[in-house]
């Protein structure tokens, strides 16, 4: 069987739409990003984002399957949640829209899940079972075992802020614009990591959970209160980021010791870092470590009609027309 599925995606500042064949083949890829808006605010801006949203959904769509005839279009995946509650519901809505409007039936998937199968989508095939699966976004970080695709098996989490967030936060406490991750690591480049030492966080009782909110303090107390120049600004993003990066990759080789592991599937948008895959190639070695391709990395539609994919064949009913969004759901939910 092979099946041609439209992907949506809305959960945050991103409007996007995608044509994914059998889970993997991209036909196409469209992504309009409000992050423009959401500068001056130093963080998504709920409201604008769904205003955005909805100028955008439409022509993003249009867009997404200009190539194809409508009817060709097989499934409708969307992106139930995680996410925003007023972002979520314009993707929702539109998909349910288009599923009564076609007579096609609609998936939704999970946000964070669909970021961890970004990078399965672009690894050959087969994929290497059990897996350590990894989530560094804006919003979640998560390690997982993956005994296949949507089986998995929580190792650990944050118990407060994100990695993704955590760079963004840092970036505003040095004055970069919003978001900060790729700034950081911008700024990093020029910086000396051991200017600074800064810690991680250690859940008690939890050696596989993430803790990075008194990181972020550290550097808060490192550099308030006084003007600080361009290099002390650089050392201290190459401090903090080489400290969260050296505590995200000693976890991981913990967990990849706690179970037969065949490889590594990463996701999320911290994943577009350098020195963060560096480091990984130069700890794992001979264990194949799989990356998000480029344009899988951010936000996007690709992941979400790929995974959507996968979802239906478990599921060929497809979902009822009254799916719920949920704002907040763990990976698989
Ligand atoms: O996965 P994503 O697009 O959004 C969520 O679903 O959360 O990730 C966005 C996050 C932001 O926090 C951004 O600052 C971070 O990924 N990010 C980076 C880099 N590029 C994006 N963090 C560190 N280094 C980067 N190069
Ligand atoms: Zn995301």
């Amino acid at each position: 069987m092979t099946m041609l599925v439209l992907g949506i995606e809305t959960t945050c500042d991103e409007t996007a739409a995608s044509l994914v064949r059998d889970g993997r083949d991209i036909l196409s890829n469209v992504i309009a990003s409000s992050a423009d808006i959401h500068e001056k605010y130093g963080g998504v801006f709920p409201e604008l984002a769904c205003r955005r949203h909805i100028d955008a959904i439409i022509p993003v769509i249009e867009e997404a399957i200009a190539q194809v005839d409508r009817s060709e279009i097989d499934l409708i995946a969307v992106a139930k949640g995680p996410g925003l509650i007023g972002a979520l519901l314009i993707g929702m809505q539109a998909a349910k829209g288009l599923s009564l409007a076609w007579n096609r039936p609609l998936i939704g998937v999970n946000h964070v899940e669909a970021h961890l199968y970004g990078s399965m989508m672009g690894a050959p095939e087969p994929l290497l079972f059990p897996a350590l699966g990894i989530v560094l976004s804006g919003g979640h970080t998560f390690l997982v075992k993956i005994l296949d695709v949507g089986r998995y098996e929580l190792l650990g989490t944050t118990v407060d802020d994100a990695i993704g967030e955590a760079f963004d936060k840092v970036g505003t406490l040095l004055g970069l614009s919003y978001p900060g991750g790729p700034r950081v690591e911008q700024l990093a480049k020029e910086g000396d990591p051991r200017r600074f030492s800064f810690k991680a966080g250690r859940v008690k009782k939890s050696p596989l959970d993430f803790s990075f909110s008194g990181l972020k303090t550290g550097v808060y107390y490192a550099i308030r209160d006084r003007e600080i120049g361009h290099q002390e600004k650089a050392d201290a993003a190459a401090s903090f980021q080489e400290t969260a990066f050296a505590d995200i990759v000693s976890k991981a080789v913990l967990a990849v010791s706690t179970f037969p592991c065949r490889s590594i599937y990463l996701g999320g948008g911290v994943c577009s870092n350098r020195r963060l895959r560096n480091l990984f190639a130069e700890t794992f070695g001979s264990l194949p470590v799989f990356w998000p391709p480029q344009n899988l990395s951010l936000d996007n539609a690709a992941m979400i009609a790929g995974l959507g994919f996968h979802k239906f064949l478990k599921n060929p009913a497809g979902d009822p027309l009254d799916l719920d969004v949920k704002t907040r759901a763990i990976l698989g939910v």
